[in-house]
């Protein structure tokens, strides 16, 4: 049976970091929910405008838009053997939804590494934050620097700060988790399928520890 691995954790916890490293070590697609909505607001698509608002305040773009979104995305040919969600599911519904949609394609979610980090953390993680637009890899200004000041180390594009790492937006979005996603931890923990991992740890160490619990 396809493996689907869910990479759980709150705003700033490196989940993006850590799916970039995880998905190349064992050749999954990597599924992010926020970047799949960041395309299309760049595209300029209906989706896109629909979840501008949602995004810009720090709330999550509905339900049945975002399983949408995801179904389509679940359903192309590189997903078929298995992938790793970012970002998705955050609500209990978009947990249902993804079992059920899963169990049609023939697949299971087979881990949830839970990537833990106090709240003060993930303030001064998400303050330094630099991405690059292009190819959408992620630095930190002090822990995670590029080789070239603003600049990305694998495409050059110059690396710019993400609309919602304001640190108004970033309290709210810490608050919507907590109310909205941290349900999930009790949720897989009943399937027996979270694997609790100390996110204050270095990038390296941390994936460790993450390829450790999925294998
Ligand atoms: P999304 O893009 O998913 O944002 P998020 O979950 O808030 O997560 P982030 O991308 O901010 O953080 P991350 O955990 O990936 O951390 P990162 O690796 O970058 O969602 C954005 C918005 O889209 C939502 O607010 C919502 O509106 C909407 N949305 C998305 N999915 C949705 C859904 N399913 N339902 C409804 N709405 C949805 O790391 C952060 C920083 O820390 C980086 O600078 C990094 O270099 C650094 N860092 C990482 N690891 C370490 C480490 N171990 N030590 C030191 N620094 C580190």
């Amino acid at each position: 049976m396809a493996k689907y691995i869910v990479l759980l954790g709150p705003p700033g916890a490196g989940k993006g970091t850590q799916a970039q490293v995880i998905s190349k070590d064992m050749n999954l697609a990597h599924i992010s929910s926020g970047d799949l909505f960041r395309e299309n607001l760049k595209n300029q698509t209906e989706l896109g405008k629909l979840a501008k608002g949602y995004m810009d305040r720090g709330e999550l773009v509905p339900d049945d838009v975002t399983i949408a979104m995801v179904k389509d995305r679940l359903s192309r040919p590189d997903c078929q053997d298995g992938a790793l969600l970012d970002g998705f599911p955050r609500t209990p519904a978009q947990a249902e939804a993804l079992g059920a949609m899963l169990a049609g394609i023939g697949g299971e979610v087979s881990s949830v590494p839970y990537i833990h980090v106090p709240a003060e953390v993930l303030i001064e993680r998400l303050g330094g934050r630099w991405t690059c637009p292009t190819c959408g890899h992620v630095y930190h200004e002090k822990y995670n620097p590029p080789q070239a000041a603003g600049k990305c180390d694998k495409d050059g594009s110059t690396l710019i700060q993400r609309e919602d790492d304001k640190a108004a937006t970033v309290e709210n979005r810490i608050r919507v988790y907590t109310a909205q996603t941290s349900p999930l931890i009790e949720y897989y923990r009943q399937k027996g399928l979270l694997a609790e991992v100390d996110g204050t740890q270095s990038i390296e160490q941390v994936s460790q520890d993450i390829l450790k619990a999925i294998r």
